[in-house]
């Protein structure tokens, strides 16, 4: 792989406000879409996704369910990643505000920014929109409400600590003039500049006195970070930005393009980039606002009531379905209406009559003719609608790559069905049934070599929209790794002579629109006993944790860690067992010596910077004190290997 074939995508980290629908998933597919595109290209991509878990916003949910922001937000992460399993969403790293070296990393760069003056102390009076967690001025407040959502604000006044955000105007105004490519799409660049930079550039509140939920401020710790520089910062702080272990920053920084939604595209254009310049980092590649998913021109959300779990678009037809709407329908960039009665004709033409029945005619047509096997004539001469076909076959994915690079998605898309269109065009045409009666053998051959071809050079492409229906296609027409790389979707002709074909199940059956198709399950409401007793566990699933006692024997630092100790541990087995724990900061090696300690023994084996560690030790605390549970031994030892119960 080349050295400078990375591409960094990320999407927003999205709020754990339990707002699940089609719209949130819009941005995160349509990033894969792109991962899957540059990675099938043969890039290094690394996709970020994640969730921004501070906030008064979490504090007053988690309050109102009773549970802890800690708790509120793990219940939603596993919520979100299984969502996007079930879309599947190809991210490579999941990041979380509340992840320890978030925390820390967003607590050095306050530091810096503080330490040399681009953050101050100031007071604070504005009017603040809790749900939007934004700040606006007088003027910006439409009818008197927040210009984002149109809900009520309430005047604030504290002591806040503020980012120099106006020093960095001028600058920002010529990046953006000498980087053309930077902010996208135009018009939004445009109104971002028009709103916001005509009225020059105020100074932004970093920080807030009256919220616990968040990241403290190292220098006043009665402040925490206030959201966006917390939660901006996470496009660096995820790559180890103030780490010693910088290697990810190396390889990946500069993002190569930020997707965000339309309504955050100012925090991107304006506050991210100016946070950048104030830590001496390039900036991005790429900021793009999409739209917004839209049912009769309202925006797809929670608080609008207009929506439903994508799981029941889902469950009724297919994840490639939804994920074919997406990005078809929509044109990248502008708002697009999700309309179910839309998403449904589309899965029975788009889909089910032109995609679904050109693979099952041509698969049918070679195991009636032909036995299943596909027969390549290379010396018989092609005929005009031969070239025709080719030619369109062999420039699609040229076509494909042109607007994909332009972000154009919906026409990439396009582009695939033409070929679609012209390949059951050419079935038609050439009546494979006539030549099979007339017993023109040779020509029928040729024929169905051709549609096999162009099959396969729209399934390649396809990967980049379809999670499944690619490789079903693969598979009937008996194309192998070779067969399907990007490169060989430009070539006609690599099906080999013999190669068997299978008539596989339907790829999309039709869908009938009915009351029912995407009734929302009712929801079944859970034994309140069950509530309660959350977190418990039986004195069985207790037993299925395996603790022994355990004594150091042998005490290692890791090489290449700051962190780490290789252990040898005696378990009361024939051979010492080795552990890798991180306890170098907590413990000498002379303190270590000799201990008798709590071990996990039945632990699936990890491997930690090259080594294989069997078990882990107990302790307590975190970050700053790290215990081991340490036998006392006060009236005489146990013998290493005891069962802990
Ligand atoms: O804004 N159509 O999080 P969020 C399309 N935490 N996109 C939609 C949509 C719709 N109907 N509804 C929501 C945040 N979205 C911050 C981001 S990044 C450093 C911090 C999109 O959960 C919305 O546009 O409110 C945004 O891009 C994303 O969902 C997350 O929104």
């Amino acid at each position: 792989m080349e050295e400078n074939k990375k591409y960094y995508i990320t999407t927003p980290i999205y709020y754990p406000s339990g707002d699940f629908h089609v719209g949130t998933c819009y941005c995160t597919l349509m990033a894969d879409a792109l991962a899957r595109y540059k990675r099938l290209r043969g890039y290094d991509v690394f996709f970020m996704t994640g969730t921004d878990e501070h906030g008064q916003k979490i504090e007053e949910k988690a309050k109102a369910k009773g549970v802890t922001p800690k708790e509120y937000v793990d219940e939603f992460v596993s919520r979100a990643k299984k969502l996007w399993k079930l879309l599947d969403i190809s991210y490579d790293k999941y990041m979380r505000t509340t992840d320890e070296y978030h925390v820390k990393a967003v607590q050095k760069i306050c530091q810096k920014l503080y330490d040399q003056g681009d953050i101050y102390k100031g007071e604070y009076k504005g009017l603040y929109c809790t749900p939007c967690e934004s700040f606006w001025t007088e003027t910006q407040l439409v009818d008197g409400k927040c210009p984002d959502c149109g809900r009520e604000v309430k005047e604030v006044k504290e002591e806040s600590y503020f980012f120099r955000l106006s020093k960095y105007q001028d600058r920002l105004l010529k990046y953006y003039e000498e980087h053309p490519e930077f902010l996208e799409p135009e018009k939004r660049k445009n109104e971002m500049i028009k709103n916001f930079f005509d009225k020059g550039l105020e100074d932004l509140c970093v920080t807030r006195t009256t919220i616990d939920w968040g990241i403290r401020v190292p220098f006043d710790p009665k402040h925490t970070v206030y959201v966006w520089l917390d939660a901006l910062t996470n496009y660096i702080t995820a790559l180890g930005y103030t780490t010693d272990n910088d290697e990810m920053m190396k390889k990946y920084w500069p993002a190569d393009i930020h997707l965000v939604g339309k309504e955050i595209f100012r925090f991107h254009s304006i506050i991210w980039p100016a946070i950048l310049m104030a830590l001496d980092l390039p900036l991005p590649k790429k900021i793009f606002g999409h739209g917004w998913l839209v049912v009769n021109g309202k925006k797809i959300s929670k608080s609008f009531g207009n929506y439903k779990e994508p799981s029941v678009y889902i469950n009724a037809t297919s994840v490639d379905a939804l994920r074919y709407y997406l990005m078809k329908e929509v044109t990248f960039g502008e708002d697009g209406n999700f309309s179910e009665e839309l998403f449904v004709e589309r899965i029975n033409s788009d889909l089910s009559n032109d995609l679904g029945n050109l693979v099952s005619r041509v698969t049918a047509m070679i195991e009636k003719y032909n036995n299943g096997i596909i027969c390549k004539k290379e010396n018989l001469p092609l005929q005009d609608i031969d070239k025709d076909l080719i030619d369109t076959a062999t420039a699609t994915v040229e076509n494909v790559e042109k607007y994909m690079d332009d972000l154009k998605t919906n026409e990439a898309i396009t582009e695939l069905w033409k070929l679609v269109s012209k390949a059951n065009k050419y079935i038609d045409l050439t009546t494979p049934w006539v030549l099979a009666k007339e017993e023109n053998k040779d020509r029928l051959n040729q024929v169905l070599y051709n549609l096999l071809e162009a099959i396969r050079i729209i399934a390649i492409p396809l990967q980049i929209c379809f999670v499944d229906t690619p490789q079903k296609i693969f598979e009937q027409i008996g194309a192998n790794k070779e067969e399907t790389t990007w490169d060989s979707a430009k070539v006609f002709g690599v099906l080999k002579d013999g190669t068997k074909v299978t008539k596989g199940e339907l790829l999309f059956p039709r869908v009938e629109m009915t009351d029912e198709l995407f009734k929302v399950p009712e929801e079944v409401e859970e034994p309140k006993e069950d509530e309660d007793r959350k977190g418990i566990i039986t004195i069985d699933e207790l037993d299925k944790v395996e603790l022994k006692v355990g004594q150091i024997k042998k005490v290692e630092k890791v090489a290449k860690s700051k962190k780490l100790y290789e252990l040898k541990v005696d378990v009361g087995e024939k051979e010492l067992r080795t552990i890798v724990s991180g306890i170098v900061p907590y413990y000498t090696e002379e303190e270590l010596l000799n201990k008798q300690i709590v071990v996990v023994t039945n632990l699936k084996p990890a491997k930690l910077c090259g080594i294989e560690s069997n078990g882990m030790l107990l302790a307590a605390g975190d970050y700053d004190v790290v215990k081991l549970l340490v036998l006392d031994n006060n009236n005489g030892t146990l013998e290493n290997g005891t069962n802990i119960h």
